[in-house]
């Protein structure tokens, strides 16, 4: 395998990018023509962000699974494709290789078929990080059901809600999860989710920790059995087929929800062709990725991470990618440590706040550890600070592995700003560079574009908040189910552009700072979280008549969720309200919304026509207590005191 489109020096790069920008459909059609197309596009590319309209490869004809596996059976059947590192050291580590994939996923594929999906159906997979959990979300792709991937943390009433939203028929799941000293009973959380769901027909149980499960007549099956049928229907005097369905390049792949800063997650949609081809090049161009790599992505497949760089991308790639079913802190904090030197890790891709966490450990867990084989580190979904940085570049990179810093989101299938491993310049805290296809632009609240401004230290920096003007491959096209929402999120706070949320720098070479999100959405561990859903659940807590969810600063987490609430229910004890409301919150969303601190407050700082004034409500959160800006046109001046008074 070898990737003409591969980036190697900074010249190239200038002249890549370019090339991007000034012919963007012969740019992309190059790149596209690296894959197996049963049929080639039409056009390459059509759009406008007026409705928005975006189509990539139209009129192409694909399937990604021949893609990512059966192009590369003629010469790499026996390379490894996934290698598996079990939650528990100790158990056996699972080698899959690109022979044995392409069984897995030729079964998977037959086995759904077997249960009566089609073309199209949703399949929503619930599952933990095991090799069967990729199976699942391939064996989709290759018969054309979308996949919706729904995180472990999550809970039964946030399943029930994503699964009426797809309108989902099917559920791959199971019984329960290995994450540390924890088993979290997945099935049985499924069940509960599907307390009055009236759509969902089938439920195939992968058995993982074989904890108790209800299995209901007719509805629960088990993954095992159904595979082992498949396997005789795939498999004919060892040759394995199971054809490929072929498909647009513009059907839609998978559904992935995610939060805003409205209430309801929404439902991202990435179709084939474009998410193919960006993941693809993003992959292979920010990490540098060489055949026979091992790329380990430490992200679970329930977030867009673990979709771009632990299956789409580095399979499409022919890549070796290390899945990783545990925790970094499990059973101890060397474990990530462990599995690089075990398995000799050429690429680790990791979170900020993952980093900090581990470097709270000291040295002591390092010890003994052989880095060398790293080339390369990379760590994406939050900003990452500067000690941070410095840690992970001297402890564990040894100053030797170049740290991409690579900014993107769920809506972006794939990497936008990042500086390319080895090849353009890294700069603590900085993602850098755009990759080539990208033009982000920084505007201020009217949508005009902010202009310089030289700061104390003199340099020219430009602040404002973070859009992008023209699709790339990898852009969601809508949000399932409701196109509306889509345009109203992404495209119409500045007409013309595509709005991340997300404040930024900008120096005079052109490189991106990330400063944060600048909508009422939080970043907890790297995880996308709304305030306003946080705030809805608090309020469906008996008592409760009001809250506002803020974040601040959080040594590891990055940002920590803190919740002031107005409860007059009876049997109040602020310690035991507490953790009933977090019991709350758990139930609503998941164990990875609850409120680091929750603050009981009389009334909250509102503006006369009821509006309530967050900035300084985070202001006090952040601990300034002092320069809290005007508060003349509060309704009430009198609750900012109490608040400071009471701050936690
Ligand atoms: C943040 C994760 C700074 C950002 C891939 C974005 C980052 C949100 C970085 C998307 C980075 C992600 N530097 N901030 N390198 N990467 N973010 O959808 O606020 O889970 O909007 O996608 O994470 O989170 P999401």
């Amino acid at each position: 395998m070898h990737y003409p489109y591969q980036i190697t020096s900074i010249e190239q790069y200038q002249k890549e990018y370019q090339r991007s920008i000034n012919n963007p459909e012969e740019f992309w059609g190059e790149v596209a023509q690296n894959f197996v197309w049963r049929k080639k596009w039409d056009s390459v590319l059509n759009w406008n962000f007026k409705e928005p309209k975006i189509e990539w490869f139209k009129g192409g004809k694909l399937n990604i699974t021949e893609n990512c596996i059966d192009r590369f059976l003629p010469t790499m059947a026996d390379k490894p494709a996934i290698i598996w590192e079990p939650n528990n050291p100790e158990d056996r580590v699972r080698v899959v290789t690109y022979a044995r994939l392409h069984k897995r996923v030729c079964q998977v594929a037959q086995m759904l078929k077997n249960n009566g999906v089609k073309k199209g159906d949703r399949v929503c997979i619930y599952m933990g990080m095991v090799p069967e959990l990729a199976y699942a979300v391939l064996g989709c792709a290759r018969i054309g059901a979308i996949h919706s991937v729904i995180f472990g943390g999550f809970s039964a009433q946030s399943i029930a809600d994503r699964l009426e939203d797809a309108k989902a028929e099917f559920i791959i799941t199971c019984d329960g999860a290995f994450r540390g000293n924890k088993d979290i009973p997945l099935k049985s959380i499924i069940d509960d989710a599907l307390i009055g769901n009236k759509l969902v027909k089938k439920v195939i149980v992968y058995t993982r920790t074989r904890t108790p499960v209800s299995m209901i007549k007719g509805r629960d099956i088990w993954w095992e059995d159904e595979m082992e049928y498949a396997e005789t229907q795939v498999e004919k005097d060892g040759v394995v087929h199971f054809p490929a369905e072929e498909m647009d390049a513009e059907d839609p792949l998978f559904i992935l929800y995610t939060s805003g800063s409205t209430g309801k997650p929404k439902g991202v949609v990435h179709t084939i062709g474009g998410y193919m081809v960006w993941t693809n090049y993003t992959f292979v161009n920010a990490f540098q990725y060489k055949p026979g790599d091992l790329h380990f992505c430490t992200a679970d497949i329930g977030w867009i991470t673990g979709h771009s760089y632990i299956v789409y991308g580095p399979l499409s790639a022919g890549g070796t990618s290390l899945m990783f079913e545990g925790v970094p802190t499990w059973p101890d904090a060397g474990r990530f440590w462990d599995i690089v030197d075990k398995h000799k890790v050429n690429i680790l891709y990791t979170a900020p706040t993952a980093i900090r966490s581990l470097m709270g450990f000291g040295l002591e867990p390092l010890q003994n550890k052989n880095l060398n084989s790293l080339t390369t580190l990379g760590t994406v979904g939050e900003p990452i600070n500067e000690e941070a940085w410095h840690w992970y570049n001297e402890n564990i990179g040894k100053k030797k592995s170049p740290i991409v810093d690579t900014w993107w989101q769920t809506e972006t299938g794939g990497v936008l700003i990042s500086n390319l491993a080895g090849v353009t310049p890294a700069i603590p805290s900085w993602a850098s560079l755009p990759m080539p296809g990208v033009q982000p632009v920084l505007v201020d609240e009217n949508g005009q574009e902010c202009l310089p401004v030289i700061n104390e230290a003199g340099a020219s920096i430009t602040s404002g908040n973070l859009c992008i003007k023209a699709p790339w491959p990898g852009i969601l096209r809508t949000t399932w189910g409701d196109h509306e929402r889509c345009r109203t999120n992404y495209f119409a706070t500045y007409e013309n552009l595509y709005f991340t949320g997300d404040g930024a720098l900008k120096d005079d070479k052109g490189n991106y700072r990330i400063t944060g999100r600048v909508d009422d959405v939080l970043n907890v561990s790297g995880h996308r979280i709304g305030t306003a859903e946080v705030e809805n659940a608090i309020n469906m807590h008996s008592g409760v008549i009001e809250s506002a969810v803020v974040g601040y600063p959080h040594d590891v987490k990055g940002q920590g969720i803190y919740a002031y609430v107005i409860f007059e229910g009876k049997h109040f004890e602020a310690e035991l309200t507490s953790k009933d409301i977090l019991q709350t919150v758990s139930r609503i969303i998941g164990p990875i919304a609850k409120p680091d601190k929750i603050q009981f407050v009389k009334g909250l700082p509102k503006t006369r026509s009821g509006k309530i004034m967050r900035r300084i409500l985070r202001k006090i959160a952040e601990g300034e207590t002092a320069n809290l800006g005007d508060t003349s046109t509060l309704l009430d001046p009198g609750v900012v005191d109490e608040i400071k008074a009471g701050k936690l």
